[in-house]
């Protein structure tokens, strides 16, 4: 939606200035800044809360790109689903196939999803949230011991177990708590 709109507003302005496409796409930019919403959109659908949320965080559509769900999410990639059976039966797949797409991070304004969708763009589809450059980068400086070597994190990809309102789609400094490491920042 937010992507047709801009390509509209884009016209417009290439129509009305004719000062070529670059000064359009940078105006269209500035016009829709106020409608860009902060963060990423929260799990709204309750069959991919369920059934997503079941072993891990329900990761939200806008953390990967279309393409990257349309690999995830087919009956024989999630009979092996890093390693385990996430296998649904076929009107399930079909809603929640769905739903991740519509509101894949290419299609969202969220301000997260915006860098997620621009950090994927030239590169293969990532299977992993944490396959990409932009939630790498963000993450390079925490220790090691505070990850792998933390018994109540694991690994990177339970984001819940540091963003505490994970949930909500906040992802924050200021709601991040390492368990174990009250003072991680210091
Ligand atoms: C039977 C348990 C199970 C179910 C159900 C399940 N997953 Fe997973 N998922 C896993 C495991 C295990 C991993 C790998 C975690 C790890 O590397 O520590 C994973 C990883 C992921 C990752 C990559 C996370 C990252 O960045 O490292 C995504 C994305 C994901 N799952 C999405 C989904 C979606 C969408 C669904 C619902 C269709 C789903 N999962 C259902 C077990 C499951
Ligand atoms: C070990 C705890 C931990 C886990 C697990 C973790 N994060 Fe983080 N994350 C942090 C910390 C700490 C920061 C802040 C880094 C800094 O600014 O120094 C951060 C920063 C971020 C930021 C940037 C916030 C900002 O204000 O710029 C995003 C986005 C993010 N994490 C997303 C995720 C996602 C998505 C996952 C799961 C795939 C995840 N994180 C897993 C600890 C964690």
């Amino acid at each position: 939606m937010i992507k047709e709109i801009s390509a509209a507003v884009t016209l417009i302005l290439t129509l009305t200035f004719c000062s070529g496409i670059v000064v359009a796409e940078d105006l269209a930019e500035a016009i829709l800044t106020p409608y860009r919403q902060k963060e990423i959109v929260p799990v709204e659908n309750k069959q991919y809360k369920d059934e997503c949320g079941s072993c891990h965080f329900a990761y939200q559509p806008g953390l990967l790109p279309t393409k990257s769900w349309e690999k995830l999410l087919t009956a024989e990639a999630l009979k092996k689903h890093f390693g385990e059976n996430a296998e649904l039966d076929a009107d399930t797949l079909k809603v929640i196939h769905d739903y991740a797409i519509a509101n894949a991070a290419d299609k969202s304004y969220h301000k997260r999803s915006r860098k997620i969708s621009v950090a994927t763009e030239n590169m293969e589809a990532p299977l992993r949230v944490t396959e990409v450059r932009y939630i790498k980068r963000k993450h390079h400086e925490i220790p090691e011991k505070m990850i792998k070597g933390n018994k109540d994190v694991k690994s990177l990809s339970y984001c819940d177990a540091c963003h505490t309102q994970a949930n909500k789609g906040v992802f924050d400094e200021d709601t991040v708590k390492i368990p174990n490491y009250p003072n991680w920042d210091d």
